[in-house]
């Protein structure tokens, strides 16, 4: 790994709100481990989110659900041993906050404290809003997430796009705005039309993060095995993969099974005399 300079400077909330303003937009992936988290860095990539999906992606669940504290700790820890200028948010997982706005202050404290995350997301809109005013006054950025919530997925009945009436979008416009005015520094749109995302867009100060939300939020999310076309089976609409490294790991792999059965690895130059 390489070392770190300390003439970068890191992306901070205010700069990304900034971003809105200037109307430039920004990407936002996920990473779960320290040499990931280090290449997206690299890339210059301003946000990292090591987001509960790591339960699905990385630990082989089917939901969220079963995702603790101590795993985005795990992780969180991680990440930020590989970045040095991006913005480190960690997710709040299911049941780390539900209960109490106090559970969840102290839940957020222990990402930052002990994972060393910059930022905390929590996912809903109005029951959420206690926690990210008492958050942000305690010094802890919070993001908001609202629409498809995939720690709401056993309520909603499957991973479906959400505010398609319009009742249901009023309420995610009202959210947004309510999220906003009790401080969170951005907000995740997931799955919902295009038009309630450009609406949010629109009427919030902060930055609007889409996934499955169309071309008009501020900014765009994806997780990062998504975007390197690890992940297989049926993905959602909204992925786009921009690399195959699925094919490339299976090449490589047959390639080093074929010269192992074949004599051919290791060679004279893998060979200590
Ligand atoms: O957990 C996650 O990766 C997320 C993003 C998809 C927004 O919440």
């Amino acid at each position: 790994m390489s070392t770190h300079s300390s003439a970068v400077r890191p992306v901070t909330v205010t700069d990304l709100v900034a971003m809105k303003h200037r109307e430039q937009r920004f990407v936002m992936l996920t990473a779960y481990d320290a040499l990931t988290a280090e290449m997206l860095d690299e890339a210059g990539v301003p946000v990292i989110l090591v987001g509960d999906s790591l339960g699905m992606v990385v630990l082989g669940h089917d939901s969220t659900i079963p995702v603790t504290i101590d795993d985005v700790l795990h992780h969180t820890r991680a990440v930020r041993r590989g970045t040095r200028r991006a913005l480190v948010v960690a997710d709040m997982p299911f049941m780390s906050y539900q209960a109490s706005a106090s559970e969840g202050l102290r839940a957020a404290g222990r990402l930052l404290q002990e994972g060393g995350a910059h930022a905390v997301k929590v996912e809903g809109g109005a029951a959420v809003v206690d926690l990210v005013a008492r958050a942000t006054t305690a010094g802890i950025p919070v993001m908001g997430h609202l629409g498809l919530t995939p720690q709401s997925v056993n309520q909603f009945g499957g991973f479906r796009v959400q505010g398609r009436d319009d009742d249901a979008a009023a309420r995610i416009v009202a959210d947004a705005r309510a999220l906003a005015e009790a401080g969170a520094f951005a907000v995740v749109l997931e799955c919902i039309p295009a038009e309630v995302a450009r609406r949010v867009t629109q009427e919030v100060p902060i930055p609007t993060i889409g996934i499955g939300a169309g071309p008009s939020t501020d900014a765009q999310v994806l997780v990062i095995d998504d975007v390197l076309g690890r992940t297989a089976g049926r993905l959602p609409r909204f992925v786009k993969a921009y690399a195959d490294t699925r094919s490339t790991v299976h090449d490589a792999v047959k390639a080093f099974q074929a010269e192992v059965e074949g004599g051919d690895y290791p060679g004279p130059e893998h060979t200590y005399e």
